[in-house]
């Protein structure tokens, strides 16, 4: 059954609220930056933004640590601006979901605070307890290891018990089988959607569940630790709770949008989170989409934050077992990058004057022309690079700290090691946003929080200006996508050599063909017979493609869109 949900329409656009655009000169982007860009944002044609999380917080992890859910920090500006943001935003037909970190808090909130004081306080069952092993219970509770490194174990001096936290020892896990505190999440969801927001996008919700008493991760040598995802990732009470959840939201506010991150989902579990009967998401994010050559990378040191190569045949298969999945929903998410991770056009494309724009705009109709709801990064659309790195002191991602110090051990040189980060942190994705050539690129007045490239070409007032830029063809895309064919036509992979990604989108007669080339070469492609002798109108195209006959020739990174004409 094909369910034609309203938001299969969305063309999401994410905005880093940190780095999106500081208007009060401190080096911070702001809710009032966000309102000022809403012009642009609708000009280039997004309608709905998912913005990082806004609520107050010591910004430990940059805002994923909340420690009050009901207020704005400071740093980002007041609940009236984000009223305003609000009302804002809707006027101009673009809706607005919010980051809602549920998995954990920070140590600063009033709960954890209360927790702290002893076994009997009544906040104490809102979070993660065990008990150390050995003598004095010196020892940590299990082997498990935290996604930013170390225990995820950390010791209380009060009783000494251990509490649990997946992410920084300053973020505790709440304990969702606590029926309270699951009654605490669902009011702070609706104190938000009150205030008229769209809707989630629902922080690390696979983890919501732990594996009951806490079992050691096998095959692990005695003293280490290691990732035990078997034992907190998709446990079998995340659909249930989640499904609570968003079905007592659901009962005021039908038509939220609510998008999971589940960062290991597969196709069939994230089917089972996007299942209304079964779990409580509308859709989720994979980060399993970029198969990468993990063979090529060296195993002594972690290969998340070593570059590899996208692996062409991996990648068509996984899309394709999600293109295929989310056929009868809409088709699944789909993106090149977040916060989290690297900047496509220096990952997955390349970012050298030569063929940055034409990489960019390559690797946006291979993505975004497929079946599924786009999710754009800020700055994407004008082709941002990774912010540069000069020296390993810049780096602030938790995890650096260790893959710095695991590298020299084997021998790496500290250029080699910066070379390795500065294409694979995530904070490479978290500069200020280049809005024009000035000095901090038109973001502040000063030195922005986490860095700023500058450049005179891939800013927003240069690229709204030329006709031929990545922003005016990511806006016509934009358009291509809205329309029937491309928001409900059936997808499906032509098959190819590995040089190029070719798909066909069709509803009955109506067919579209959108063929990339992800290399440098020269690459031609024959068309199909169905398209043989058939006269086609050309949507878009990047630079250098030449139709002759039934072949088509790209250059280096070429991409072009035809529709055949009935
Ligand atoms: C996923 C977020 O995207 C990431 O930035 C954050 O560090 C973790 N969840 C913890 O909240
Ligand atoms: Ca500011």
């Amino acid at each position: 059954m094909i369910n034609n949900n309203w938001w299969h329409e969305i063309v999401l656009y994410q905005v880093y609220p940190k780095s999106f655009q500081d208007t009060n000169h401190d080096g911070i982007g702001d809710i009032r930056g966000i309102i000022k860009r809403l012009d642009y944002l609708k000009d280039l044609g997004v309608n709905m933004l998912w913005l990082n999380p806004i609520f107050e917080s010591p910004q430990v992890d940059n805002g994923y640590d909340v420690s009050n859910y009901h207020t704005i920090d400071p740093n980002f500006g007041t609940m009236e601006d984000v009223e305003e943001l609000i009302k804002e935003a809707h006027k101009r037909d673009i809706k607005i979901i919010f980051d809602f970190v549920a998995n954990h808090t920070s140590n600063q909130h009033p709960w954890f605070k209360e927790a702290l004081k002893g076994k009997d306080n009544p906040y104490r069952d809102y979070y993660l307890w065990a008990d150390g092993k050995g003598e004095n219970g010196n020892d940590l509770p299990n082997n498990w290891q935290s996604f930013f490194g170390g225990s995820v174990w950390e010791r209380e001096s009060v009783n000494g018990q251990y509490y649990f936290h997946l992410f920084a020892k300053e973020m505790p896990d709440l304990n969702w089988e606590n029926p309270i505190v699951r009654e605490e999440i669902t009011n702070i969801a609706l104190f938000w959607l009150e205030k008229g927001i769209d809707g989630f996008r629902v922080d690390a919700f696979i983890h919501i569940g732990k594996e009951p008493g806490y079992p050691d991760v096998s095959g692990v040598l005695e003293g280490d630790i290691a990732i035990a995802e078997e034992f907190y990732a998709h446990q079998p009470n995340v659909n249930p709770y989640m499904k609570e959840w968003a079905d007592t939201l659901r009962k005021d506010y039908p038509d939220i949008f609510i998008v999971g991150e589940a960062a290991s989902s597969s196709p069939e579990l994230g089917v089972e989170y996007s299942d209304p009967e079964k779990g409580g998401c509308n859709s989720v994010i994979t980060f399993r989409y970029f198969t990468e050559d993990w063979d090529a990378k060296d195993s002594r040191i972690p290969g998340n934050l070593q570059p590899g190569q996208l692996k062409i045949v991996d990648f068509k298969q996984v899309m394709s077992e999600w293109q295929e999945s989310f056929a009868d929903m809409g088709g699944p998410t789909l993106y090149w990058n977040n916060h989290d991770m690297a900047r496509v056009v220096s990952r997955f494309g390349n970012d050298s004057e030569e063929y940055r724009e034409q990489s960019a705009k390559m690797l946006a109709a291979l993505m975004y022309l497929q079946k599924g709801i786009p999710i754009i990064m800020n700055g994407e659309e004008i082709a941002m690079k990774n912010l540069e790195f000069h020296s390993l002191d810049d780096f602030v991602a938790p995890e650096t700290k260790e893959f710095i110090q695991k590298s020299r051990v084997v021998g790496y040189k500290d250029e080699e090691i910066l070379a390795n980060l500065a294409a694979t942190v995530k904070d490479a994705s978290r500069g200020a946003m280049q809005w024009d050539d000035t000095e901090y690129a038109g973001f502040s007045t000063i030195t922005p929080w986490g860095g700023v490239n500058q450049e005179s070409k891939y800013n927003v007032l240069e690229q709204i200006s030329r006709e031929d830029s990545v922003f005016n063809f990511y806006k016509q895309l934009i358009k291509i996508k809205k329309s029937t064919l491309f928001k409900d036509g059936l997808w499906k992979l032509v098959p190819t050599s590995d040089s190029l990604y070719v798909y066909k989108r069709q509803m009955e007669e109506n067919t579209a063909l959108v063929i990339c080339n992800l290399t440098e070469k020269e690459q031609e492609f024959v068309l199909p017979q169905e398209f043989v002798r058939k006269s086609y109108n050309i949507l878009l195209e990047n630079e250098h493609i030449r139709h002759y006959d039934n072949v088509i020739t790209l250059g280096a990174y070429g991409a072009t869109i035809i529709h055949q004409v009935l």
